[in-house]
């Protein structure tokens, strides 16, 4: 079994955690679990206690994940990183964002200048938007960055080419300079000082944290860096019920941003777990388990658990029908874009006063 994390298609998230050893995560063993804990769509990580200890005693950690700045916008399942970003964040992390540049300029065919401008007008701005805080948050371009590359070259001494093959599935010179740059950015902040590190990601880059475990395992005494951790969510699953939610199908996805009237529309055509005739269900009830309207307000739209919980026993008992309860999917988003818009213009006036690291 393979995560092609630059192709990153079907997963089926129990045979992973079975596959690469992950942990279950369990979001008791966090104190104040964000709503993507609680609700069990953060479902597995890599050496997870140390984080939680980290926290608990009040230890030194740092965040630290990456932005590719290929597409224009982001779309809805994007968001749960930064979300999960922010909870280590208010839970002491020092924090870093990186701009993926090298990465996007080697894997997929972008300028650094094209880069940089959608990083600085777009996703820097919305993921502040998101709710990260600008003022404890380190960004760098990968390019930018002079730590990482005696980094890399140190990495690329410990590394095969065939390790790369059963990693990846590929060996191409440019996906191995991209690992190894990824495992540079998750190590380098503890150039300054050795310390636990969590890297929020989807499920896709855990190739990538395999690799930078077994280089951390190899380096033992030319750095003696401690082992990152990780933490996985599943992904938003497509409005036609595919597992993964994707611009390259734009009728089954919720950008970010998007018009509130067009995520409706297309809300409207969402997979259901509902029945044939109205009858039908009420008399059965509807299917939440199985529905992407559900799975939505789950993920994304209703924060309140009780809230959620009566709409899945309305959902389950038939009182409630799939007409209204995408309508209330509808008025969430829409009050969710508002809310979005004002915070991104808000931080777009903002990028020139950020913190960049550039030496
Ligand atoms: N490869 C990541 C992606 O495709 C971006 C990235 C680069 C990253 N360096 C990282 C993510 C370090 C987490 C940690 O999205
Ligand atoms: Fe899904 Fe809502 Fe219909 Fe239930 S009522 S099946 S949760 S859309």
């Amino acid at each position: 079994m393979l995560i092609d994390p630059w192709g990153a298609e079907l997963v089926e998230y129990e045979k992973v955690i079975k596959a690469f050893g992950l942990e279950l995560f369990k979001a008791d063993s966090f104190p104040e679990p964000n709503r993507l804990m609680r609700r069990g769509i953060v479902f597995a990580g890599r050496d997870l206690k140390r984080i939680a200890d980290a926290i608990k005693k009040k230890k030194k950690f740092y965040a630290l994940t990456g932005i590719m700045p290929t597409a224009e916008k982001l779309h809805f399942g994007n968001k749960m990183v930064i979300e999960n970003m922010r909870y280590f964040q208010e839970h002491g992390a020092k924090t870093f964002l990186l701009v993926a540049d090298l990465e996007a300029m080697i894997a997929r065919k972008i300028s650094l200048e094209e880069a940089r401008k959608r990083a600085l007008e777009f996703h820097i701005p919305a993921y502040i938007a998101l709710g990260l805080d600008p003022k404890k948050t380190i960004f760098y371009f990968q390019s930018e960055n002079r730590r990482l590359t005696r980094l890399v070259y140190a990495f690329s001494r410990r590394v095969t080419a065939s390790e790369f093959r059963a990693i990846y599935g590929t060996n191409d010179p440019e996906r191995m300079l991209a690992a190894l740059t990824q495992a540079a950015d998750i190590l380098f902040p503890q150039l300054e000082k050795r310390m636990a590190c969590i890297v929020p990601v989807g499920i896709d880059q855990d190739p990538h944290l395999r690799l930078t475990r077994d280089i951390v395992r190899r380096t033992k005494n030319e750095f003696g860096f401690v082992m990152p951790s990780s933490i996985y969510h599943k992904y938003t699953p497509s409005l036609d019920g595919s597992i993964k939610m994707s611009k390259s199908k734009p009728e089954s996805c919720i950008g970010l941003p998007e018009d509130a009237k067009d995520a409706c529309r297309k809300l409207k055509k969402a997979l259901t777990g509902g029945r044939e005739t109205i009858d039908e269900q009420r008399k059965k009830g509807g299917q939440p388990e199985k529905c992407v309207v559900f799975e939505l307000h789950k993920q994304h739209l209703i924060e309140d658990d009780d809230e959620l919980g009566r709409i899945f026993n309305d959902c389950k008992t038939g009182k409630l029908l799939c007409k209204e309860c995408k309508q209330i999917a509808c008025e969430r988003f829409a009050e969710f874009m508002d809310l979005f818009e004002k915070r991104f213009e808000k931080a777009k006036r903002k990028v020139d006063k950020l913190r960049f690291i550039s030496e």
